[in-house]
């Protein structure tokens, strides 16, 4: 008797916590599969084709009606496309030791060989990547998809976007997330602010396209010190959670990252990418900031 009363009272118990959590236990659920992961409800991520998208299709992919270019006809006023949300990871960083590699300004002449240092040991990274650097070197962008890696959206033409206007910064973002949707890449859920430098305005501006400000815990000063041993020490100095900060654009980088990987390897850091460190939820964090996985504002 007693136990079927406590049985019944469980059963309600649970029913009341689940009508109380509402959708977040609708989100947390097991996703089976990246494409329905991506349609889970939110308010902001419903699909809204615009009369200017000739496609019926949801994916822009081919048929953009913006070019590359930044265009004063770019329609800035109708809402902007949401990133989808990226496919669940086998690593779970509240067990693991975790630590992400990132790499701003390219795709630059020696990003390929990064690619190649990292696909010997393994190891998936975040790039942050420049929007009028992309047309060059597009094969690369590809590759770094291809492989494994992270895209993110690090501006057009590295500009401080805490200076610019509502409509510099939309221009800014929109031009380089168009970019990569023009070469099939699915548009970023990330965008590194060039320097570190937003603004509430910057941070709405990521809101409103479904995107997470990623910044840094720890920088290497990669560009500063172009020098192998500096660079791997302060790399080294990384603790669980970190977000590293360098730059695929420096030779000097590209040939630290062997002694990097082993060091941290060695430190028991599992290297993972910022959605990975993110964890399941990425959607919760949409418009902050994220400086490590600990540290999310
Ligand atoms: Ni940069």
């Amino acid at each position: 008797m007693k136990a079927r009363r406590f049985a019944k009272l469980g059963l309600a118990a649970w029913i009341g916590a689940l009508a109380l959590t509402g959708c977040t236990a609708a989100v947390s659920s097991p996703a089976p599969s990246p494409s329905t992961s991506a349609s889970a409800p939110s308010p902001t991520r419903t699909p809204t084709p615009t009369a200017t998208s000739p496609s019926p299709s949801q994916k822009p992919t081919t048929a953009e009606p913006t070019t590359i270019e930044p265009s004063t006809t770019a329609p800035t006023t109708t809402a902007p496309p949401v990133a989808p949300l990226p496919p669940a990871s086998s690593v779970d960083c509240t067990v693991e030791q975790c630590v992400a590699l990132t790499f701003d300004d390219g795709p630059g002449p020696y990003t390929d060989k990064l690619l190649d240092e990292l696909a010997t040991r393994d190891v998936h990274a975040t790039f942050f990547v420049v929007g009028k650097n992309i047309e060059a070197r597009g094969k690369t962008v590809k590759r770094e998809i291809a492989e494994g890696h992270v895209v993110g959206n690090h501006s057009w033409d590295h500009a401080d976007l805490s200076k610019l206007s509502w409509q510099g910064v939309a221009q800014e973002i929109d031009s380089t997330n168009t970019a990569l949707t023009n070469l099939g890449l699915p548009l970023p859920l990330l965008v590194r602010p060039p320097y570190g430098a937003q603004n509430p305005e910057v941070m709405a501006a990521l809101k409103a396209r479904g995107q997470i400000g990623t910044f840094w815990s720890i920088d290497t000063e990669d560009w500063k010190n172009r020098d192998v041993a500096q660079t791997t020490a302060r790399a080294l100095q990384a603790r669980r959670g970190s977000i590293l900060l360098m730059h695929d654009i420096q030779p000097t980088t590209v040939d630290a990252i062997p002694g990097i990987i082993d060091g941290l390897r060695q430190k028991g850091f599992t290297l993972v990418t910022v959605p990975e460190l993110i964890g399941p939820h990425p959607e919760t964090i949409i418009g902050m900031q994220m400086y490590s996985q600990y540290n999310v504002r």
